[in-house]
């Protein structure tokens, strides 16, 4: 390029909303991270910040849980469903999982074949009647035995399932003895929008086995995978190896993990992402032909919009994706997206609408 060409050139910075996946390390996982790295450890999760981080667990989910450390959520919900099926079981999710549209086919991977059974069912969720339905639907020995109910939380379209929603699914799988499997890929925020405990919205609610992620509430990668039903945890260890998720130093995904724990940084990082996918939501309100596809329950927002208006935002370097969930344009807000980001969006949307004449 020219020296000229490169004066003239308009000046976009990139905004990144199109994922939690975009932030960074919070400070409490970077304090904590710089801490565990004072002194040698004993290796594979025998060092004393994976066992503080698994009590740390313990404490706040108010119960005597077993807790693994992988390095991410595709391999957290592969293998936690793989410890929940047998090759001719069946995984009931919603169509939308990312168990099912976006992991790869990992979860019939690592289960040596389990299948996914999809249903639909309004705003991201599964319902009872929906499971009832697929669970009933054949009961003979060439279908895949429906084994488990997955559920996301929050939902990939940025809603939650309320305790009763809970209560209500683990019903129907009490009846048909299915295990409840929750991908918390944002269950820090389904936490705080429901200002419920995690006690609460887990086990005593029916969850079997949560997938807990780190990377989206504040850390640089991690998650936590944590069975309530301790006999599903058998062998674990072993699967984890297996897959390649055994850290070595396990040290560094446990201890930026305690520092989420123990300042509390895992719920205000959820307040504050949710919030800030609030004040997205308020602003918009009174932009025309920009539609919210999805009540925001957590720190998502989906809109319809034009293309020519998405182009608009892309042109001054807003990043989000369309082909999530239902489609839309997603913005995803995190541990430290600022009001003033949140500002500068419903600023640029506004003026390019008026731009284009909407
Ligand atoms: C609902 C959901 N589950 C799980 C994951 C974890 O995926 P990854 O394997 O990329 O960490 C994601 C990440 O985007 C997600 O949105």
């Amino acid at each position: 390029m020219s020296q000229t060409a490169q004066q003239t050139a308009p000046v976009t910075r990139a905004r990144y909303l199109a994922s939690d996946n975009t932030s960074g390390l919070c400070p409490e996982a970077m304090d904590y991270l710089a801490r565990a790295n004072v002194a040698d450890d004993l290796a594979y999760g025998n060092d004393a910040w994976t066992t503080a981080a698994s009590d740390g667990f313990r404490d706040l989910f108010e119960t005597d849980c077993e807790v693994f450390f992988v390095f991410n959520g595709t391999a957290a919900n592969s293998l936690a469903l793989a410890s929940l099926c047998q090759s001719y079981h069946s995984v009931i999710c919603h169509e939308l999982a990312h168990i099912e549209t976006d992991e790869c086919g990992g979860p019939e991977f690592f289960s040596n074949g389990s299948k996914l059974l999809t249903v639909a069912g309004d705003n991201g969720r599964i319902t009872p009647e929906g499971i009832e339905a697929t669970v009933t639907k054949r009961g003979d020995i060439h279908y895949p035995r429906p084994k488990v109910v997955s559920l996301t939380q929050a939902t990939e379209v940025g809603t939650v399932y309320d305790l009763a929603d809970l209560r209500a699914i683990r019903e129907v799988a009490d009846r048909h003895d299915l295990r409840v499997h929750m991908d918390g890929a944002r269950f820090a925020n389904a936490c705080a929008s429901l200002e419920v405990s995690p006690a609460e919205l887990t086990w005593r609610a029916g969850v079997d086995v949560l997938c807990f992620s780190g990377t989206k509430n504040g850390l640089g990668f991690g998650e936590a995978v944590i069975f309530f039903d301790k006999r599903l945890a058998l062998d674990f260890e072993y699967r984890c190896k297996q897959a390649g998720q055994l850290a070595s130093k396990m040290r560094y995904l446990s201890a930026p993990w305690l520092g989420l724990l123990e300042t509390g940084a895992w719920l205000t990082n959820a307040r504050h992402a949710n919030a800030m996918a609030q004040r997205l939501s308020d602003g918009l309100t009174d932009i025309d032909h920009v539609t919210p596809m999805f009540d925001t329950q957590a720190n998502s927002v989906f809109l319809q919009m034009p293309a020519d208006l998405q182009a608009g935002l892309r042109d001054v370097g807003w990043t989000f994706y369309t082909f999530i969930g239902e489609g839309g344009v997603r913005f995803v807000c995190s541990w430290n997206t600022t009001p003033e980001l949140i500002d500068e969006l419903i600023a640029n949307l506004k003026q390019a609408a008026t731009r284009l004449g909407y």
